[in-house]
């Protein structure tokens, strides 16, 4: 997107935002990829607990029509901000949107894609637009929200991973990676946050009924239709858990005990991992 028009973004969005502050406090939240799926999802039940919503995505006309529709069913104020988070430009357009903003409370860090497949059929470059989405542009609008959050003393920031977090696959290299970076990522905020008033939750779903597995150049039959639920289920869930305080959240795990002893087993692996500052005998000789 062009300078010009990306300043007359800005100028709206601060002027309208301001605007809403003089008649009433009014709180935002941000949704990247906000205009399919599970973005979307969030932007409705955003809306409907009374956040005001900025919608980010490429598709403006898809935007728009999502937030005519939110306007119309819960009277929010809904600004929409075409932006390709691939775009240095773009990117920095909208951290930038976001550092000097006093009113967005919430960041839901959705966009991004699979480029599923080998990493010989999907090549490299889509690998690397998988990377600037899924990893460069969440950190980047992670840090460029916590810095406001951390002036107010609250915020909350919401990072959508993946279970494929936890399960390296020949099909999806670069999208195991990139979501298994967002987990540890997203944690270790959470840790520098801790006692601040700033919540960093992470999201990790299974299957999700949404144009995803079209986008990553698939078929969506990698994974039998009964164990899809859709992107209105997953976000309930994945917001009542935030309600529930639960950071880390499997919205599709039947039981959350089996987290806990994952857990568990994970902090007593890696300390073992540093107990003696010499290499190990079996590879002495
Ligand atoms: N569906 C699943 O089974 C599943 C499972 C686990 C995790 N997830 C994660 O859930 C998140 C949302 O995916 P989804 O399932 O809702 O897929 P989706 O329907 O394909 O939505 C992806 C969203 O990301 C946006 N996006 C993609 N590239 C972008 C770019 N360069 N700049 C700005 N926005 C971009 C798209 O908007 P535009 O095309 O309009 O830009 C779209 O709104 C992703 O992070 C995905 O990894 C999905």
């Amino acid at each position: 997107m062009d300078h010009v028009r990306r300043h007359a973004m800005r100028r709206r969005i601060a002027i309208g935002l301001r605007r809403e502050l003089m008649s009433d406090i009014r709180r935002f939240a941000l949704v990247t990829g906000a205009s399919s799926g599970i973005g979307m999802a969030y932007a409705e039940h955003l809306a409907s607990r009374g956040y005001d919503l900025i919608l980010v995505a490429r598709r403006g006309d898809r935007l728009e029509a999502i937030a005519h529709k939110i306007r119309a069913q819960e009277g929010r104020q809904v600004v929409t901000y075409v932006a390709d988070l691939s775009d240095p430009d773009d990117l920095l357009g909208l951290e930038r949107m976001l550092r000097e903003n006093e009113d967005v409370d919430v960041l839901v860090n959705n966009a991004g894609l699979g480029a599923l497949g080998s990493t010989a059929s999907a090549g490299v470059d889509a690998l690397e637009n998988l990377v600037r989405i899924n990893v460069l542009a969440l950190t980047r609008l992670s840090c460029a929200a916590l810095a406001g959050f951390r002036r107010r003393g609250h915020g909350i920031l919401i990072n959508i991973a993946s279970v494929i977090a936890l399960a390296p696959s020949a099909t999806a290299a670069a999208y195991s990676g990139s979501k298994a970076y967002v987990l540890n990522f997203s944690r270790s905020l959470q840790l520098e946050c801790a006692g601040s008033g700033i919540v960093v939750q992470t999201v990790l779903p299974g299957p999700v009924r949404t144009e995803f597995f079209e986008a990553s150049g698939v078929c969506s039959s990698i994974f039998s239709e009964h164990l899809f639920i859709s992107a209105d289920e997953l976000v309930a869930a994945a917001l009542k858990a935030l309600d529930m305080k639960e950071l880390v959240c499997f919205p599709t795990l039947p039981d959350i005990a089996a987290w806990d002893e994952f857990e568990n087993a994970r902090t007593s692996f890696s300390k073992s991992l540093v107990t003696v500052g010499r290499p190990s005998p079996r590879y002495a000789g």
